[in-house]
């Protein structure tokens, strides 16, 4: 494989994955809004990617060149817009942004042995572990590096707390597989460390670059936009299809996650359903069939619906979180992204 093309990865033609044709039209306005800087993001992107060694920009170039729907980048250049920012730096931090949740990425999929990527083989199936474990490591550190280039403390404090956190959620997210006790509150902290908290960090940056008063309001808006994003990850992993997520469904069920449609269904569960999980998800031993009757449990228990509300109950706290600010396209187009969010279930 040859270095990833210099030409701008955005653009949704560019995009192989399965994404590329099914971007959703609730994120278009902010696609639309923010397009110019977004070509200008992914030309950073890429640079990141130049290495002398064949293994970065060729394991690096497979994923990023394969798009995804670059929600972090957007949502700082957003809130940067929203709060009048008018420097350049964003465009270096949102590459960060970008860049370490690709890290996390290459990191997540060697820890949950998934197969596919947006739509693509995962890059440990091509390039095996330790080249995913070490140009995940290159990804990180360089974006880290990067950013302090930017030369403000409080960003690189910002930044550099995220990353000790997403990595604590996922250390957390490993500790808790194959346990059949783990209470409602210990999965929102996981998820609000591994997922909400780049988010959230994305959303601040963009009011602390401007140094707009509104930093916490724009925080907590990234928070709930991001607990809703991974409970709607968690639901999709049950319900959802290759094609349409780019990622194979059944990947918690098969790796023993102890997500919140399955503390839910253990709650309301039978003697013999816990049973089932203990034996499925705790023993991890399992017949093709299983998934489909794990399932069949978990729409008997309603919990899609359950969690899905939780979703929708963070959704509209994102939205409120905005009040603050006055109507205009952006806030607009983050109402629609919030949309996306749970319009993924319908
Ligand atoms: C995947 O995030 C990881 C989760 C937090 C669930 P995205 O769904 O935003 O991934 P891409 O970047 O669009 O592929
Ligand atoms: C991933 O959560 C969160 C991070 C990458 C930090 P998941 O493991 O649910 O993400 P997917 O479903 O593989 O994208
Ligand atoms: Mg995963
Ligand atoms: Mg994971
Ligand atoms: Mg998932």
């Amino acid at each position: 494989m040859s270095l990833p093309s210099p030409t701008p990865l955005f653009a949704p033609e560019a995009q192989t994955g399965s994404e590329a044709t099914d971007l959703s039209p609730l994120l278009r306005p902010l696609l639309q809004l923010f397009s110019e800087e977004m070509v200008q993001v992914d030309q950073i992107l890429c640079q990141a990617l130049s290495h002398p060694t064949d293994l970065i920009p060729q394991v690096g170039g497979h994923l990023i060149s394969s798009g995804g729907k670059r929600l972090r980048p957007m949502l700082l250049l957003a809130t940067a817009r929203l709060c009048h920012y008018t420097g350049q730096e964003h465009l270096k931090l949102a590459s960060c942004l970008e860049c370490i949740h690709n890290a996390t990425l290459l990191h997540d999929d060697v820890m949950d042995q998934s197969l596919l990527r947006r739509g693509k083989p995962t890059a440990h199936r091509i390039w095996g572990t330790p080249a995913s474990i070490v140009v995940g490591d290159f990804l990180l550190c360089r974006a880290l590096e990067w950013m302090t280039e930017i030369q403000s403390w409080p960003i690189v404090r910002l930044v550099n707390a995220m990353a000790t956190k997403i990595i604590e959620g996922q250390a957390l997210d490993l500790a808790l597989s194959a346990q059949l006790d783990v209470a409602e509150h210990t999965y929102f902290d996981v998820i609000h460390l591994k997922t909400a908290w780049l988010f959230q960090t994305a959303c601040e940056l963009g009011a602390l670059l401007a140094h707009h008063p509104h930093q916490d309001n724009l925080r907590r808006f990234g928070y709930h936009a991001g607990m809703a994003f991974q409970l709607v990850d968690d639901i999709l992993d049950y319900t959802s299809t290759p094609e349409i997520l780019g990622k194979n469904p059944g990947q918690d069920f098969q790796e023993g996650k102890i997500t919140l449609p399955i503390i839910r269904a253990l709650a309301m569960g039978t003697v013999e359903e816990r049973g089932f999980w203990k034996r499925t998800l705790q023993q991890k031993k399992q017949t093709p069939e299983d998934f489909e009757t794990a399932k069949k449990i978990l729409s008997a228990h309603k919990v899609f619906e359950s969690v899905g509300a939780d979703a929708q109950t963070h959704l509209v706290a994102a939205q409120h979180a905005l009040h603050v600010f006055p109507s205009c396209a952006i806030k607009d187009a983050l109402a629609d992204m919030l949309s996306f969010i749970c319009n993924q279930l319908s």
